[in-house]
């Protein structure tokens, strides 16, 4: 009995190392190469089996498992940490010049006509240090003052950028002992601790980095943050400046649940202490060896030389400034070989042997001409600020947010006030605040309009700070608005209908719901001014196309409050069908992961309308998409078999067939995905590789095992 319990101990910690890895590499693939090979739905099924047998076997539930990434509960404050070693700052260049003395000092102290740098671009985040010990995440902390800093960990532990178990180094860099002696405290970027280790022979086994420091910058993606910011904005809560500040404040968040449901990153950019790898003597060699570890480093790091060579990558960066998908202040200059930094040594609190090079700041002064109001899909009201036409980092600005009348009696904004517009990449830009002292002696306070230009009043609810309008879909702005968030391209993508075509068309009130867009007509089409007929088959094609969709599309389409793209993708998957979904109550849409109950209230308001489901009943006669009756969780779903040799009495064909009935994939060839070989008689070359990467191996007794414990009949 004992024996019998140990042995499926055995196989589900195996069952679950393979898992974690498997999770973890696709997570990688999918937050840090941002090439995903498998559909979100494929990776919640391997994520739910793995949460299944960490409930099952809660003695193997560790804190490195990729479950873990979800966050826990509430710290009541962060624990403070010293630095083993200091966390440095870096001194600034703000023009060529400054750059070429910078050139010139190095030079002259190293003795030599030209260096060699490691350049990088400089992240808009917050510096954080990652202890990795035994390949394993153990600890996270901010900078703080660079010798004490705040334990994040948790916090951390939700980035998905972030691994949380390191891959094995190549055997070369690794040092062949056990270490005896513990991590030296020494100062300085990359710097190995040297001890006398006895040669061990090799187990053959990929053994991790003892213990690792790694250096690096916290961020979040321009995309990232324009969502969160939208998502703020419809609660009612309050926008983020930048993304600099929206990563700042969802990485102190004392509920590590709260920064989960943030989409953070993360990009390594130095070494701190390390002990048990033979570290490479420069630093881009350095960044590549954190990469083969399976940290995420930028690809927008070069090895340049000289000066000529730094100011060429200043401007290279700068011109990819805005279409990068997260904000850079400026570019970083290493000099890239370690002995040299080695020599240059300090001064004060910054190195040396490197420096910032700051770009611009995207800010520009202009004057504020008049604030007008939006409204929004779901009737929020923006007031947005009309500007004397400015260039911020490169672009011609007019219009900027003013975010809501909170925000404008916060920062003090009058009509006619000379304002600062500050634009960070594509983010939209904003006013940061007022030049109080060029304020004109008329210039006028902003009064929130008490109606929409629809009609209908304005509300607002105590607890927040945006006004909504409350005509619902009698009025045009907020269908209109419906209609391109329907249209655009996550939602239907229904090319071509884009913001001036759905303002036609509900002006002369062609359109007045989502589904009236599938009964337009060429010859309704063709009248509408500046519509020639080429474009209008060409429109009503496009339309015809997204006919053919996804459950989660359509319901990300529907425009819901609070429900976003990847919130409509887990109601599909969780529902299967539209109609399981327009049936659930309040309790059941909570039971999907990541809703809450502001979601659920919204998805109940919404469908509590007769309106919305009108609307619904005639799109569904337009639209379809595959319905999918939710596979009540096959118990093998998730698990790779391959099979190998001669059975005893099943054909491989109907082994695969059993197995494929209970969900689970059968492949071909052996690889670290797999979660079983099922070997028979004169298994060559499968059951060899199976053996060799550590792949459980059944035979056929073990198989049926399986697939009897697993209720086929
Ligand atoms: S190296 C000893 N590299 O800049 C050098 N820092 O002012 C330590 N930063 O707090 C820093 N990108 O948050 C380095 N590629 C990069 C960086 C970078 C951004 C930040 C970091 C640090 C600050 C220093």
């Amino acid at each position: 009995m004992l024996d019998l319990f140990s042995h499926a101990i055995d196989q589900a910690r195996t069952e679950i190392t393979h898992l974690r890895a498997e999770l973890e590499q696709h997570n990688h693939r999918y937050y840090v190469l941002d090439d995903p090979t498998i559909s979100d739905a494929e990776y919640d099924q391997l994520f739910r089996n793995l949460q299944a047998l960490e409930a099952q076997y809660p003695e193997l539930l560790t804190p490195d498992s990729p479950t873990q990434r979800v966050g826990s509960k509430p710290v009541s404050a962060f624990a403070e940490v010293q630095h083993r070693t200091a966390m440095l700052s870096l001194n600034n260049a703000f023009s060529d010049g400054e750059v070429l003395a910078f050139d010139a000092r190095i030079r002259e102290a190293l003795g030599v006509d030209e260096v060699e740098y490691a350049v990088e671009p400089k992240f808009d985040g917050l510096a954080i240090t990652l202890t990795y010990q035994n390949g394993v995440f153990v600890q996270g902390a901010t900078r703080g003052d660079g010798a004490t800093g705040e334990e994040v960990t948790e916090n951390l532990r939700t980035v998905r950028a972030i691994p949380l178990r390191l891959d094995a180094p190549s055997p070369l860099t690794i040092e062949p002992a056990p270490t005896p002696v513990r991590p030296e405290l020494v100062e300085g970027q990359g710097t190995s601790s040297v001890h006398a280790s006895t040669a061990h022979a090799s187990t053959g086994s990929a053994r991790a980095v003892d213990f690792l420091e790694v250096r690096g910058e916290v961020l979040m993606f321009k995309a990232d943050f324009a969502k969160l910011n939208a998502a703020q904005q419809d609660k009612g809560e309050k926008a983020f400046a930048n993304p600099r500040n929206a990563a700042a404040g969802s990485l102190r968040q004392l509920d590590s649940r709260i920064t989960a449901k943030r989409r953070l990153s993360f990009f390594a950019y130095g070494v701190g202490l390390c002990d048990g790898a033979i570290l490479p003597t420069q630093h881009a060699a350095q960044m590549a060896w954190l990469k083969t570890l399976g940290l995420p480093v930028t690809d927008l790091c070069r090895v340049v030389r000289g000066a000529q060579g730094l100011l060429d990558y200043y401007r290279d960066i700068g011109e990819q400034r805005a279409s990068l998908p997260f904000d850079i202040d400026g570019v970083v200059y290493k000099v890239n070989d370690l002995a040299q930094q080695a020599q240059l040594g300090f001064v004060s609190r910054a190195p040396r042997w490197a420096i910032a090079h700051k770009f611009p700041a995207e800010e520009a002064e202009t004057t504020l001409l008049a604030i007008d109001v939006q409204v929004g899909r779901t009737g929020a009201i923006t007031p947005v600020a009309r500007l004397s036409p400015v260039q911020v980092g490169g672009v011609v600005v007019t219009n900027a947010t003013l975010h809501n009348e909170d925000e404008i009696r916060r920062k003090d904004i009058h009509i006619g006030d000379t304002v600062i517009v500050r634009r960070a990449g594509d983010v939209i830009p904003e006013v940061a605040r007022v030049v109080l002292e060029k304020r004109p002696a008329d210039a006028v306070q902003f009064v929130m309009p008490t109606h929409c230009e629809c009609g209908a009043h304005l509300a607002k609810q105590a607890d927040e700070a945006v006004w909504r309008c409350t005509g619902g879909l009698s009025c045009a702005a907020q269908r209109k608005e419906a209609l391109r968030h329907f249209a655009s391209r996550r939602a239907m993508n229904i090319e071509g209908l884009g913001d001036k075509l759905v303002e036609q068309l509900v002006d002369e009130a062609r359109i007045h719901t989502p589904a009236d867009i599938y009964t337009l007509s060429l010859d309704a089409l063709i009248t509408l001014p500046r519509m020639g007929e080429k474009s209008a088959q060409n429109l009503l094609a496009a339309i015809a196309h997204s006919r053919a969709t996804t459950l989660a599309r359509f319901i990300f389409a529907l425009g819901i409050r609070n429900v976003g793209e990847s919130t409509a993708k887990d109601l599909a998957q969780h529902f299967g069908t539209l109609d399981a979904l327009l049936e659930a109550n309040f309790d059941r849409l909570q039971q999907v992961r990541d809703v809450g109950p502001i979601v659920a209230q919204s998805m109940v308001d919404f469908l509590a309308e007769n309106h919305n489901r009108a609307v619904i009943d005639q799109l569904r006669q337009h639209v379809a998409w595959q319905e999918q009756t939710v596979a009540e969780h096959l118990p093998l779903s998730g698990l790779t078999f391959v099979l190998t040799g001669t059975l005893p009495t099943l054909t491989r064909d109907e082994a695969k067939a059993k197995l494929e009935a209970l969900g689970a994939k059968v492949s071909g060839s052996v690889s670290k995905k797999t979660h079983y070989v099922v070997a028979g008689e004169d298994a060559g070359s499968k059951l060899e590789k199976a053996q060799a990467l550590g792949v459980a191996v059944l035979d056929e007794a073990g198989l049926v095992g399986m697939l009897s414990g697993g209720n086929l009949e």
